[in-house]
């Protein structure tokens, strides 16, 4: 089999950040996906449907001349976050979302929920209106082990959470590890997961293998080879309830070469052809396509698209530095060798 034709797949969990970094990387987005779902984790956070409007234009004007790629936006829920706002969220028909960070888990997470009772009136009238909860499982208690924090994420705010508002629709975003596969697979109840392409392919021994590799570095951290497999399981398994999602997270190679490394992987550019390396890894080349083109729309309410990709079965390498703005960014897997590539991939 030389090629793989694929309903034309969506993101859906994306940073595409804003100014020049946005115009260095949402190019590479649109050459791979028809859709993402774009987290809200800006300085200040795209907290308001006004600011996620007006983050959403400044998207669709920093795209590549003739791209077709839509932007679907999501706020950052914060302590303060009126009920309100998802009525007007619901409305736009532009913001499909609501991101819980817990307050300081992860970049730019300072303004993040610090208390969940606080948001209960929000959480409700997204639950009333079936407006998803978009999820970052874990745990920032300082006394939980960072390998730790998922599993421990479950326990104590996830499954009281679901308890308390057993309608609302859930996606535990970027799962890294066995407890949370296995509890989405065995979940009652509107709860689906995304799975990065890097958790799919790599252990945390990436991290160290040669020397500390910063680019490897990423939030919910990559973990050992038992839950990198028990995800691969997940993602190959046909379960409509796991889906794409790269958590293509750019940060400048400076700021990731650097003693308090920042944390993100940016896969964006190469994202299809690493998922393609993941499934094949595990003989199901067969199941991609659901898993990168149906569930997601699917679990969203939206439409799946109807244009198609290829992928064409080609050695190539991946880049070890592109252009970002002023500096410039390392691709994950810089410099390795994929064997599928999209096949109107300019380089
Ligand atoms: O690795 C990560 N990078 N994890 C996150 O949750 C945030 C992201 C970012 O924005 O850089
Ligand atoms: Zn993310």
């Amino acid at each position: 089999m030389d090629t793989i034709t694929l309903t034309r797949p969506d993101d859906w969990h994306l940073h595409l950040r804003d100014g020049e970094a946005l115009r260095a990387v949402v190019g590479a987005s649109a050459a791979q996906f028809a859709r993402a779902i774009v987290m809200p984790n800006l300085r200040p956070p795209v907290a308001t449907v006004a600011q996620a409007l007006a983050y959403r234009q400044r998207i669709l004007e920093a795209l590549p001349a003739g791209a077709a790629f839509e932007p679907l936006m999501t706020l950052y829920l914060t302590d303060n976050t009126p009920a309100d706002e998802i009525r007007r969220a619901l409305d736009s028909g532009g913001v499909h979302a609501v991101k819980l960070y817990p307050a300081g888990a992860t970049t730019n997470s300072d303004a993040g929920v610090t208390d969940l009772r606080r948001t209960w009136p929000v959480l409700e009238a997204m639950q009333a209106c079936g407006m998803p909860l978009l999820v970052h499982g874990e745990v920032t208690d300082p006394a939980v082990d960072v390998f730790d924090r998922e599993a421990v994420f479950i326990e104590r705010v996830l499954e009281p959470l679901r308890r308390d508002f057993p309608a609302l629709r859930v996606v535990f975003e970027h799962i890294t590890t066995r407890q949370a596969a296995q509890y989405v697979t065995q979940a009652q109840g509107p709860i689906a997961a995304t799975i990065t392409a890097h958790h799919l392919l790599y252990n945390r021994n990436a991290l160290f293998t040669g020397g500390l590799r910063p680019h490897w570095y990423c939030l919910p951290v990559l973990k050992r080879e038992e839950h990198r497999r028990a995800l691969l399981q997940a993602a190959i398994s046909g379960d409509p309830r796991f889906f794409l999602g790269t958590d293509s997270a750019p940060h400048a190679a400076r700021l990731k070469e650097h003693a308090a490394a920042c944390a993100g992987c940016y896969t964006a550019p190469h994202a299809i052809e690493l998922y393609a390396a993941a499934f094949e890894q595990a003989g199901a080349l067969g199941r991609l396509e659901a898993f990168a083109s149906f569930n997601g729309p699917d679990f969203y309410r939206l439409p799946r698209n109807t244009a198609r990709i290829v992928l064409r079965r080609e050695r190539w390498t991946v880049p070890e530095s592109l252009p970002f703005g002023a500096e410039h960014i390392v691709p994950l897997a810089g410099g390795e060798t994929l064997a599928w590539k999209l096949a109107d991939r300019a380089s």
